[in-house]
């Protein structure tokens, strides 16, 4: 984990004001990539220009079952093109996003000299992070509702705040057919799975989904994919966001006047806008867009909020919470900006531990999916006097670390188990 926080520092790095030409156009691609992106498959390529930074789309990166007509995409690339907007004054510059709707995807951001400053919501760039966790469920004040509001819409994008708990809870419903639908289609799990990333080593490798984010376990990346389906179903998922949306004090419905690439590329900038300027306020935001992403339940989306022709692009919670540890970035060379926020998690104090930190946080893991699948605390009690293992070592969960440590060759014996997890989870002490 050492090495991760410094990359993480590196990429989150703010703006030096006071840096121009080429080296400036490179801090502002840096800035790009601290956008939201669907899956964090960040698919996008920037080209450098005189005074000008085009983004592309990279389709190699695509997600075609979660997001078949590049819906996401092109909102990713949009939320990437607002973080340049917001960015360019702090270097005296102003930037003009142009997007040619019959051309190849790209959006060329023309920037010249301009006034110097440092808004809130630039500055908010590169704190802005999704938070998964559940909120404390306080409301937000009239008054950020209506900044917020002003915040996210324009450019042919309204936003729908919801703060009521029916209007709320409709939309929730929805989200839940959404994510039903999808649990169950193994070509969606099977595409999440390619992104998803389950040790901080993989979440190093620079793009993909930290499972950690999710409030998943960290774990070796073969252990990671085979026991997914293990912690992660639809059942789960939908408890899961319930107690999320339950947690929310608000949701934020963008939806675009037309259904076409200019459109999602404002709904994405609209997007961004909302989530800066929520992390200038100290809101936090997450996204739940299973509603919007099978298009039968879009389609009932729609009609419940009474939207005609318009479409729903995306759909947020936010609320206050917690500070969320910042857990993963990439090393920030070729593909710079991945990075994820986890919620705290119980076991997660295993950064203080020295030593031998790989397999103490797979120890630490592991408790907590042996506490997930069993409804009980991993416990290291030794055999009773009365018993012919008496003071031997050998009970539930130390038989599940063995077991789950075999494939990674791992051998360590019962009593050498239970003594390094005595040391890795506080509660066996
Ligand atoms: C268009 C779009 C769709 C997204 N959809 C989801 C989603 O349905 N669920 C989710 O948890 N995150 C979603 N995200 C958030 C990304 O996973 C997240 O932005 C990415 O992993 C980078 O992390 P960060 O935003 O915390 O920096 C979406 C982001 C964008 C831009």
């Amino acid at each position: 984990m050492g090495g991760w926080r410094e990359t993480v520092g590196a990429i989150r790095r703010p703006l030096a004001p006071g840096i121009s030409g080429r080296e400036a156009l490179e801090e502002l691609v840096r800035f790009a990539t601290l956008a939201a992106n669907s899956h964090n498959t960040q698919a996008w390529r920037f080209a450098l220009g005189d005074g000008a930074i085009t983004i592309l789309p990279d389709f190699t990166r695509r997600t075609p079952i979660v997001d078949p007509d590049d819906h996401h995409l092109f909102a990713s690339m949009g939320a990437a093109t607002e973080n340049i907007v917001q960015a360019a004054p702090i270097l005296g510059l102003s930037a003009e996003p142009r997007f040619e709707p019959d051309g190849d995807g790209r959006i060329t951001v023309d920037l010249r000299a301009g006034e110097t400053v440092t808004t809130p919501m630039a500055a908010a760039i590169p704190k802005r992070q999704c938070t998964r966790a559940p909120y404390d469920g306080r409301a937000v004040p009239e008054t950020d509702l209506r900044t917020l509001s002003a915040a996210g819409r324009g450019g042919g994008v309204d936003l729908m705040l919801l703060t009521q708990r029916p209007a709320i809870d409709a939309v929730a419903a929805l989200v839940i057919d959404g994510d039903t639908v999808q649990m169950n289609d193994p070509a969606f799990i099977d595409e999440l799975k390619h992104w998803l990333r389950f040790s901080y080593a993989e979440a190093l490798s620079a793009d993909g989904l930290f499972s950690a984010a999710s409030g998943n376990p960290v774990l070796p990346a073969p252990v990671g994919h085979a026991l997914f389906g293990l912690f992660v179903s639809a059942d789960s998922e939908n408890k899961k966001y319930l107690a999320q949306i339950a947690s929310s004090p608000g949701l934020a419905v963008f939806v675009s006047e037309q259904n076409d690439k200019a459109h999602w590329i404002a709904a994405g900038r609209a997007y961004q806008r909302f989530a800066l300027q929520a992390t200038a306020l100290g809101i936090k935001h997450a996204f739940l867009n299973q509603a919007v992403e099978v298009p039968e339940v879009r389609q009932r989306l729609a009609e419940h909020l009474a939207l005609g022709e318009r479409r729903p692009d995306l759909i947020v919670r936010f609320g206050y919470g917690r500070g969320d540890a910042v857990v993963a970035a990439s090393p920030g060379c070729e593909r710079p900006g991945v990075t994820v926020s986890a919620p705290r998690q119980p076991f997660c104090r295993l950064a203080l531990h020295r030593g031998n930190h790989p397999l103490n946080n797979w120890i630490a893991e592991m408790g907590r999916i042996y506490r997930d699948l069993t409804g009980k605390e991993p416990g290291t009690s030794v055999g009773a006097p009365e018993r012919t293992n008496k003071g031997q070592a050998g009970g539930p969960f130390i038989g599940f670390l063995q077991a789950a440590s075999r494939p990674l060759g791992v051998g360590q014996s019962p009593a050498a188990w239970r003594k390094r997890a005595r040391s890795v989870i506080p509660a066996l002490k």
